[in-house]
């Protein structure tokens, strides 16, 4: 692929200091089915990781529960010691299986996972270390208030939440500065308009995770794959498009386990869709959200 470079997205700042280009990388999806285990083609999977920084992709989206531990093992593989690149892991999911994911936020459980991710990464400080799922089994403030004890300590630069509402956002900014949400937002999946637009006010960064779920709009025939021939692109380029103008603090992490969707992934930043693409999306993105779930 030719010109093609994450700066053209636009920056971001996370915090004070951590300036990234906006589209960034999920790296869920290097490990094995289910997330659970090595990925089917490591190589590809190491290849696609070293591709990054040649793509101008400087955010990296992980976590401990990705394999376990085989996300966080590969990115030291391929990318230590991170020069110019943003790592940022999450803590507070257990794994039992492959699909199989629970929360446990007692407190001593989320140093662990810090210290944990810390000798994984190699690092001594965590760039932005984000808590996976608030454990409904523990006290809320219990598990903000070791996020603020290991950022206190050094251990964690800066923090974030993910999966949360406006009510818990507001709970944890009592104890630390949260400087990103991450939750399930794509263009037909719209339950986070609140949250997103509270981060917009409050330029909290918002990482719409599963960017490229763009459900029945994908297929051939929709008003997505319209869109697409025009600009001479795959729908999922339309979908992240249509994500990074939604609101300049969006930070998407497409996931892949391959360089070629990687690739096109990054060749959407250079896709400008018009104010006219972006509403007429818009407003059909809501409506397959309002849609009844078939089955
Ligand atoms: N906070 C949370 O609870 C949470 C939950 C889920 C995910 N996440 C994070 O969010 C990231 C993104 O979510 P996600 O990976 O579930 O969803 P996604 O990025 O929307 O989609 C990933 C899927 O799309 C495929 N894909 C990627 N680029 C493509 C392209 N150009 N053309 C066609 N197919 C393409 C990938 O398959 P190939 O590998 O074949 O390309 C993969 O199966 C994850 O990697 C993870 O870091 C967070």
């Amino acid at each position: 692929m030719g010109n093609i470079n994450a700066a053209a997205s636009g920056q971001f700042t996370i915090g004070d200091d951590l300036t990234i280009n906006r589209l960034g990388f999920g790296a869920m999806r290097i490990t094995g089915k289910g997330i659970w285990g090595e990925p089917e083609d490591r190589p590809e999977a190491l290849r696609t990781l070293k591709r990054l920084p040649e793509l101008g992709v400087n955010f990296v989206d992980t976590a401990d529960s990705y394999g376990p531990e085989v996300s966080e093992n590969l990115i030291h593989e391929a990318l230590y010691p991170y020069t110019g690149t943003v790592i940022a892991t999450k803590g507070g999911f257990t794994r039992q299986g492959p699909d199989i994911w629970q929360p446990v936020g007692r407190p001593e459980y989320l140093r662990q996972c810090v210290l944990m991710s810390l000798r994984r990464l190699g690092v001594e400080r965590i760039d932005l270390w984000q808590l996976h799922r608030v454990d409904p089994k523990v006290p809320r403030e219990e598990q903000f208030d070791m996020v603020k004890q290991m950022q206190q300590e050094g251990l964690i630069r800066y923090a974030g939440l993910s999966e949360v509402n406006i009510d818990a956002i507001e709970a944890a900014q009592k104890y630390f500065r949260v400087v990103t949400v991450q939750n399930l937002y794509n263009l037909v999946t719209r339950q986070s308009e609140d949250v997103l637009d509270y981060c917009t006010r409050a330029n909290i960064g918002f990482i719409p995770w599963y960017p490229l779920a763009s459900g029945s709009l994908a297929q051939s025939g929709s008003i997505l794959s319209e869109v697409a021939r025009k600009h001479n692109t795959t729908p999922s380029g339309i979908a992240l498009a249509w994500i990074l103008k939604r609101s300049p603090i969006m930070l998407p992490i497409p996931g892949t386990s391959s360089v070629k969707h990687l690739e096109e992934n990054v060749a959407a930043t250079n896709i400008q869709l018009s104010d006219e693409e972006f509403n007429t999306l818009d407003i059909l993105g809501r409506q397959e959200h309002l849609k009844p779930m078939a089955g």
